[in-house]
């Protein structure tokens, strides 16, 4: 992308891609995923984020046979993880998922601007993954792994878009509306 984007841009190009080329991910590009991570908000500065960056054929094939909603053929994966204990007060200890989902999304738009896809794995509050993810990458009990971001270089294309939705916004105060007809899920 070029220095004319904007920061909206960046915003509308993250889209979770499934599909990636036969192309490992520069580690200086890793590194800057990990910088744009540790460059997000966080409750009382605390930082309670750790990450675990698995990259090579093996090792991914490994974390890939023991997520069912994941198989798909990342070159690389960073997972997200929160050590609530690395926080600096008991207020921040209770935001650590507020905290590594910020540092997960920028994260993830980074990959977006540097010509990457990658795509979120929820693993976060689920026991059947978060103990597989546990054990296969040797993360200690008081760490838990949040979420996954799977990542390389894209094999599909996706269009930049939001949902912003104004039936959502309620301007001032809450303004209690008829409910709409929900929407058919959809999970692309
Ligand atoms: C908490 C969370 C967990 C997710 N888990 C998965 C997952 O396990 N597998 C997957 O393919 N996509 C997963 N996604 C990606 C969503 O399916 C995706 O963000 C959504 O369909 C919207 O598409 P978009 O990311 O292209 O805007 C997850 C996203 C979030 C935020």
């Amino acid at each position: 992308m070029t220095e004319s984007r904007t920061v909206m841009d960046y915003i509308l190009a993250r889209r979770s891609v499934r599909r990636y080329q036969e192309r490992e991910v520069e580690r200086d590009k890793l590194e800057l995923l990990l910088q744009a991570a540790m460059a997000a908000p966080a409750a009382a500065n605390s930082e309670p984020w750790e990450f675990v960056v698995v990259t090579g054929q093996e090792a991914m094939d490994v974390l890939r046979s023991h997520l069912l909603f994941a198989r798909y053929n990342a070159p690389a994966a960073i997972v997200v993880c929160g050590n609530p204990e690395r926080a600096n007060n008991t207020a921040a200890r209770q935001f650590w998922v507020q905290d590594c989902s910020a540092a997960m999304e920028n994260l993830l738009i980074a990959a977006a601007g540097l010509g990457l896809g990658a795509v979120w794995i929820g693993v976060y509050p689920l026991p059947s993954v978060i103990n597989p993810v546990r054990q296969v990458l040797n993360i200690p009990d008081e760490v838990t792994p949040l979420g996954i971001a799977y990542v390389g270089y894209p094999a599909e294309e996706k269009p930049p878009r939001t949902r912003y939705d104004a039936y959502k916004v309620h301007w001032q105060v809450y303004e209690l509306r008829k409910p709409r007809a929900k929407k058919k899920e959809r999970h692309v």
